[in-house]
């Protein structure tokens, strides 16, 4: 395939480690929805698989400078990356820890990429989150798109067992959805997608 034929790379970061977490079912469903909406290739990040230590590089991921090879195999994964989606839980008012040790394990893989963020919990949606988090996603210099996704009660839309376990969005999540992946898209239009820069 030309560089002129390639789709841009979205990664969907799922962000919840725990066993049980509603947020795989939601990211199998984000990655189907981004695959209908046509704009990316699209492939899912889950945390909980790539399983990484607790930050323990000696020098600033800036240098690019990696010892273990557990960062280095995760700075070639979010590397390939044009576009990301983070899928996240709000624990205690905020985003949970795995998906701010994953963000600080790494510095120009992120960089200048854009970013949609969809939150998800109880009564609050995940809103507390999102605005936990984005600062520091402007602090690794990526782009958010401004339309976030909040999901309120997400638990109570995953229905089924196991593997089979079944995410259905609100017709408002599949609104904000579409306008995340258009937002995605305009900054891809903007930025051009970094995988060929
Ligand atoms: C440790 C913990 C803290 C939580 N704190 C909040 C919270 O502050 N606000 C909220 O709306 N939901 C909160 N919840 C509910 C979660 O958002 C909800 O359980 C969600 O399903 C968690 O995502 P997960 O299943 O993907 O891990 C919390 C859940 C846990 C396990």
């Amino acid at each position: 395939m030309t560089e002129a034929a390639r789709r841009p790379l979205l990664q969907i970061i799922v962000a919840s480690t725990r066993p049980g977490r509603v947020g795989e079912p939601i990211g199998r469903w984000f990655a189907g929805y981004a695959r209908e909406h046509g704009v990316f290739d699209v492939e899912i990040v889950d945390l909980a698989e790539v399983d990484l230590p607790m930050f323990a590089e000696p020098e600033h991921p800036r240098s690019g400078r990696y010892t273990l090879d557990s960062t280095k195999a995760f700075s070639a994964l979010i590397g390939r990356a044009d576009a990301f989606a983070i899928v996240h839980p709000e624990y205690n008012h905020s985003f949970g820890a795995a998906v701010k040790n994953a963000l600080d394990h790494l510095n120009q893989e992120w960089a200048g990429k854009p970013v949609a963020v969809l939150g998800y919990g109880g009564v609050a949606a995940g809103a507390r989150a999102t605005e936990a988090l984005l600062p520091v996603l402007i602090g690794l210099r990526m782009v958010p798109v401004a339309a976030t996704v909040p999901i309120p009660f997400a638990s109570q839309r995953v229905s089924g067992g196991g593997d089979e376990r079944v995410f259905t969005p609100a017709p408002e999540t599949e609104t904000g959805a579409k306008a995340a992946l258009d937002g995605l898209t305009g900054w891809i239009d903007t930025l051009g997608p970094r995988g060929t820069r």
